[in-house]
């Protein structure tokens, strides 16, 4: 079975002063903590053993948000990530989680939005070969990995914040994995600036030609909450989908209901515990309408 893991450490500098006393993943994005929104699309993709990687300030507050995850029909752990020494060190400090199978990493504060994300997730893991990677089309891909690809949707080319991109396809930060990830993650050095780059396991599998980037293009939202902006964007985003489209954005219970990992009367329970706000009063109405 393939595990998930949410790295959700880092030091957020690109956010002080919100950042300077909580940690970057427990931010609101609306109206929940931004690390439901990557822990949802582990749980789209039919993910339940899910390790959740955070510094050591945060991890005990996210243990207390989430616990051990049963409520939500989910197996959750956690580990400590002393200093943020790079995406790829996630694999080394998850790889006794990983075992010697696939591996679903997303980072803890990029938020995937679109109809039909189920189904493009269990497609890619259905047919994971190596590693498949999610490019979503943005204005400015020099902030982010830039990922290129042939007519097979192989990747050809990916660089790290590259001064002239080869093209608009941001790398966004969910990476599939199939078992030879951790040895691959062992086996890279730290870049210049001294962290383990996630890009570096992505081009080894490359050059094996076994990296495949899934396009999440039209009618998908991406954002990745590390500035002001993006942070108040994917807010305003959530906002919009929920109040004026009906659609429902990283609800982690109803996901879990609607996955089957948790019944309606258990639903109905969590609603039950959180019904002077909105979310648990919708959620209340999920669990008591049509499953
Ligand atoms: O969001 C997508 C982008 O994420 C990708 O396009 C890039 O290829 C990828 O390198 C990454 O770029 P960032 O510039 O966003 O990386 P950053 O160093 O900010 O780390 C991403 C997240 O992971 C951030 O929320 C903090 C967390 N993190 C980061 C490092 C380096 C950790 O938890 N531990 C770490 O050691």
């Amino acid at each position: 079975m393939m595990k998930g893991i949410v790295l959700a450490g880092g030091s957020g500098t690109r956010l002080f002063p919100l950042t300077l006393a909580t940690s970057k993943q427990l931010l609101p994005v609306y109206d929940k903590p931004m690390v439901y929104y990557p822990l949802s699309v582990l749980m789209l993709a039919g993910i339940r053993d899910i390790l959740i990687i955070s510094t050591p300030s945060a991890v005990p507050v996210m243990q207390e948000l989430l616990g051990d995850g049963s409520r939500l029909g989910l197996n959750l752990s956690y580990a400590v990530q002393r200093e943020p020494r790079g995406v790829a060190e996630a694999l080394l400090i998850g790889a006794g989680h990983i075992g010697h199978g696939s591996s679903a990493l997303v980072l803890g504060d990029n938020v995937f939005h679109g109809a039909g994300l189920p189904e493009v997730l269990r497609r890619c893991r259905e047919s994971l070969d190596g590693c498949t990677l999610f490019g979503h089309p943005v204005p400015d891909p020099q902030r982010y990995g830039v990922g290129e690809v042939d007519s097979e949707g192989t990747l050809v080319s990916i660089e790290e914040k590259p001064l002239r991109p080869r093209s608009d396809k941001a790398v966004t930060g969910l990476y599939f994995y199939d078992d030879q990830a951790v040895d691959i993650a062992r086996g890279i050095a730290p870049s210049p600036r001294g962290e383990l780059e996630i890009t570096d396991v992505n081009l080894e599998y490359l050059r094996q030609g076994r990296a495949k980037m899934v396009e999440l293009g039209r009618g998908f939202a991406w954002f990745d909450c590390g500035t002001h902006d993006s942070l108040l964007a994917a807010g305003q985003y959530v906002q919009f989908a929920e109040k004026y489209e009906g659609e429902r954005v990283a609800c982690l219970e109803e996901i879990a209901l609607r996955m089957g990992f948790i019944d309606a009367e258990a639903c109905l329970r969590l609603a039950a515990g959180m019904r002077q706000s909105d979310y648990g009063r919708r959620l209340a109405d999920i669990a008591c309408g049509p499953a």
